[in-house]
């Protein structure tokens, strides 16, 4: 029996430990879906202004940790404040979603420069949340991996499905490379900085993985994920990093095994006995329940979240495929949270 009331479930899973109890929390899990976001957003500026102001992203962020009882807090913020930093400027429209300032070529890559003090908020916000939050819940921060962020970099949206980044993967890698280093660099700069601040686990958002695979996915991810990985590491050796390569299929092996990370999170594609038997030997697992089921509830929910715990066991983290969505019932994810309590117990 455990006698540290202190310990915190989700950490002691990504320490491959046995937690006290199965812990869960959701990407996206301070969003839309939430009344109480709704109404901090109604009176914000815009989206990029509150994740900007420390006492509006503190707020947020605490809201589902107040309403569920998360185990884990995820800062609120997002993957495009570093494409900011480095001086692109941004904008997230109403209904559109994000808009970045492209990079069209390598000329445009020598004027990016990372400045910390565009993004020193966030930093703010680390340290607030982490005075505020229950204790035994723990605070993950996060970037987007290199890829990811380059993808956006130089098609500026997601609307057509980056045609302009797979371009430059074929025709101009090395452009890519040197893109990728910038953001390794800074990626490495901006982390470091939040577990400064009081990160207790950092997870890497790889979205768009499943565009590239084979040499490609060695190249742009693996070997970018690796060296990002080994920097956080050099310096904050107990800080445990989480990998989310969305989409990656049968890449998600060698991700697991070659880049470093310390958890793996899955996407809702996986196949959740494959992943038992391929990847849970391997590092602990998170993730891998539908959005889709959370917008339904109800048996058809409750089914596939216990199928997740009765493969997976107790040492893995309870999450979904990919972030909870804006039409998802908030009664719904209190329902989820109480059966893995249940569960549990
Ligand atoms: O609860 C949390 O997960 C907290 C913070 C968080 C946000 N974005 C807040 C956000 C995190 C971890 C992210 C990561 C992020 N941002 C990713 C990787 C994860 C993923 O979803 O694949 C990506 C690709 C982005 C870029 C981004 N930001 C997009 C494509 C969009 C538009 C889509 C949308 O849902 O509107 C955003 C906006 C965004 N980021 C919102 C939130 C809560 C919605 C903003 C709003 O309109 O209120």
């Amino acid at each position: 029996m455990r006698v540290d009331k202190t310990r915190k479930p989700l950490l002691d899973v990504l320490r491959g430990e046995v937690p006290e109890r199965l812990p869960i929390w959701l990407m996206r899990q301070a969003g839309r879906y939430l009344p109480e976001y709704r109404d901090l957003r109604a009176k914000s500026k815009n989206f990029l202004n509150m994740c900007l102001t420390p006492a509006l992203a503190t707020e947020i962020t605490m809201q589902p940790i107040r309403r569920f009882g998360m185990d884990g807090a995820i800062l609120f913020a997002d993957i495009l404040l570093i494409p900011m930093a480095l001086g692109l400027s941004l904008d997230f429209r109403e209904g559109e979603g994000p808009v970045l300032q492209r990079v069209a070529s390598r000329d445009d890559l020598m004027g990016l420069t990372y400045n910390p003090d565009k993004v020193l908020p966030v930093f703010e916000t680390v340290r607030r949340v982490k005075n505020t939050m229950p204790e035994k819940t723990a605070l993950i921060g996060f970037c987007g991996a290199p890829w990811t962020v380059a993808c956006y970099m130089i098609d500026g949206n997601s609307k057509n499905d980056f045609t302009a980044a797979k371009e430059w993967v074929r025709e101009k890698p090395q452009d890519l490379d040197a893109l990728i280093a910038i953001l390794i660099d800074a990626s490495e700069k901006y982390l470091s900085a939040q577990i400064e601040a009081g990160a207790e686990a950092v997870q890497i958002f790889d979205s768009w993985a499943g565009l590239i695979s084979g040499d490609d996915f060695t190249r742009f991810i693996i070997g970018p994920t690796r060296e990002l990985v080994s920097r956080i590491k050099k310096n904050y050796p107990d800080i445990p990093i989480i990998g989310f390569p969305r989409e990656a299929g049968d890449d998600y092996e060698p991700y697991i095994r070659q880049t470093g990370v310390d958890a793996l999170s899955i996407d809702t594609k996986v196949d959740i006995q494959w992943a038992k038997r391929q990847l849970q030997p391997v590092k602990p697992l998170q993730g891998n329940l539908d959005p889709d089921l959370l917008v339904r509830g109800g048996e058809d929910m409750k089914n596939a979240a216990r199928h997740i715990i009765s493969t997976l066991g107790p040492r893995h983290i309870f999450n979904l495929g990919h972030g909870v969505v804006p039409q998802t019932p908030p009664e719904h994810v209190a329902e989820l949270v109480s059966i893995i309590r249940n569960f549990s117990a």
